[in-house]
């Protein structure tokens, strides 16, 4: 029988805290729900005594997200592992606290001020507190990678006696090679003498573009747990990333022998979900979901690929979720068929959100032909939450044209009140920006505008991803459409609305200098 590699999915916790790519509380339900539809076996859903919005979003997916264990983490210390605790207790025998401490000189002294004996007092008293308040503890090593393997196994023992059955050896600084790293996996397994009460689990980050081959090395050494995210998001450059993982050991099987849980078809859905929500676009050559990853272009190779897809594919495009420009729905289409095609993509909606999503189906179905499954996770990137948005897009209307100088007038509605504004700009986009931005305070720094076709065709709806920055605050909006100036404005509008304290500018302030 074939062993079992859990896939420990830390897009809404590590993933998160890549530059720029912060996510709301329902946008992260959002993923958590495509996660646990995508099959993994654990979702880490943040950090809870981060920020009161992280506590929530790790409640509210511990109560809602059904199948994968629910991870929070918590530095070594009882306030934070108090508190999560009580973030992930609505998963009840799915709840995990993921405790962690670091273990290298560098970090020991530099930055914990502790001495390694303390470290691992507080380790083990970490682990016991964490063992009373929840089903499921993991501990973590920080800087594990960096640590002297003595002492790693001496602290490792020790927590596994404490009740730790999970022990997570992340390389958090991306320092090492797969041979030393899986080595390192090897020794503790066969040094520490209660290692068989534990799984052992591995962390790696990409800072030297090992991270999936160190996630790799450390499975060939006895690893049975990766942390991973989906398209490699993570601090720096990132973590060890899912897809590539989980690829690697299904068409890898005849040297692996080793399966996961996921539905492999639901990973190119589930990487645009998460890439239009981040607003982290996936780079085009990028393994297995990138735009080119079964593109063929040379002829050498299109000829090989039309006389035997094997020549040149080592799995199949649909094996991944590449359905794309695949019809799906049209404009005769029901409700029943609309939710049981979002059903097969992973996102699951209540009566009065399929009403919505419905309408937002319709409209777009009167304007494009064919509407494709991209197009129908764009509806939901781009739904709003109507009744909670303070800023509303009304009207919009541009004008472009050679030797014209490209003008937009917008109505938006905000906080209920009816405001216009007129702009010129360096194009339509540029104009409409301008006439927006001209009507509310703060309107942040443009940090991103990227425009995405998201199927083929000239009707294709532009998807925009805009990020703005407003002091210490970087939020992301998306917009699409048919038309691409609505697609941004929508962006636009979107992330202003995330702003904290936007309101509308008044025209006394606007116009007296104050
Ligand atoms: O990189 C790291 O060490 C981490 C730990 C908190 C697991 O993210
Ligand atoms: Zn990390």
């Amino acid at each position: 029988m074939s062993d079992r590699l859990y896939i420990f999915d830390t897009t809404l916790r590590d993933g998160e805290q890549s530059p720029g790519c912060s996510m709301n509380i329902e946008e992260k339900i959002r993923v958590a729900h495509a996660m646990a539809a995508l099959g993994v076996d654990v979702i880490e859903a943040g950090f809870p005594i981060a920020s009161e919005g992280d506590f929530d979003a790790v409640h509210r997916i511990a109560s809602e997200v059904e199948g994968p264990t629910i991870a929070g983490l918590a530095r070594a210390s009882a306030g934070d592992i108090a508190r999560a605790a009580e973030a992930v207790r609505p998963a009840g025998d799915r709840a995990r606290i993921h405790t962690f401490i670091a273990t290298s000189p560098i970090h020991m002294e530099a930055k914990l001020r502790m001495s390694p004996d303390e470290v691992v007092e507080r380790a083990v008293a970490a682990v016991s507190q964490a063992r009373d308040l929840a089903p499921e503890v993991e501990f973590s090593a920080e800087d594990a990678g960096r640590s002297d393997i003595d002492f790693l196994c001496r602290i490792v023992e020790r927590v596994i006696a404490a009740g730790a059955r999970v022990i997570n050896i992340p390389d958090t600084v991306g320092y090492m090679t797969p041979d030393e790293f899986g080595g390192r996996i090897r020794t503790l397994i066969t040094r520490v003498p209660n290692s068989d009460q534990a799984i052992f689990s591995v962390h790696c980050h990409n800072d030297l573009g090992l991270a999936v081959a160190n996630s790799l090395a450390a499975v060939e050494n006895g690893a049975r747990q990766v942390e991973c995210t989906m398209n490699g998001l993570g601090e720096r450059a990132g973590n060890a990333s899912l897809e590539e993982i989980v690829m690697i050991m299904k068409t890898r099987a005849d040297r692996y022998d080793i399966t996961t849980g996921v539905d492999t078809t639901k990973i190119v859905p589930t990487s645009k979900l998460v890439s239009s929500i981040t607003g982290m676009a996936t780079q085009a050559n990028k393994a297995i979901v990138g735009a080119n990853a079964f593109a063929h272009e040379s002829g050498i190779h299109q000829d090989g690929v039309l006389k035997h897809q094997k020549t040149y594919e080592i799995m199949t495009p649909e094996s991944v979720g590449w359905t794309t420009n695949r019809m799906v729905l049209g404009k005769h289409s029901g409700r029943a068929a609309l939710r049981s095609r979002y059903e097969e993509l992973g996102v699951r909606m209540d009566d009065a959100r399929l009403k919505e999503v419905f309408a937002r189906f319709k409209a777009l179905a009167d304007k494009k032909k064919d509407i494709f499954d991209e197009d129908l996770m764009a509806i939901l990137s781009d739904e709003r939450a109507v009744d909670t948005e303070r800023v509303k897009l009304i009207s919009l209307h541009a004008a472009s044209g050679t030797g014209d100088t490209p003008v937009a007038a917008v109505e938006l509605e905000i906080d209920g009140e009816l405001h216009k504004a007129t702009a010129e700009g360096d194009g339509p986009v540029d104009a409409a920006f301008k006439a927006i931005k001209s009507l509310v305070e703060p309107n942040g720094k443009l940090l991103l505008y990227a425009v995405n076709a998201i199927t083929a065709g000239t009707d294709a709806q532009g998807d925009v991803t805009v990020r703005l920055q407003d002091g210490e605050r970087v939020v992301n909006g998306q917009g699409a459409d048919t038309d691409i100036v609505v697609a941004s404005a929508r962006a636009l509008i979107a992330a202003l609305n995330k702003l904290p304290g936007m309101h509308a500018k008044s025209v006394h302030a606007q116009y007296s200098g104050v």
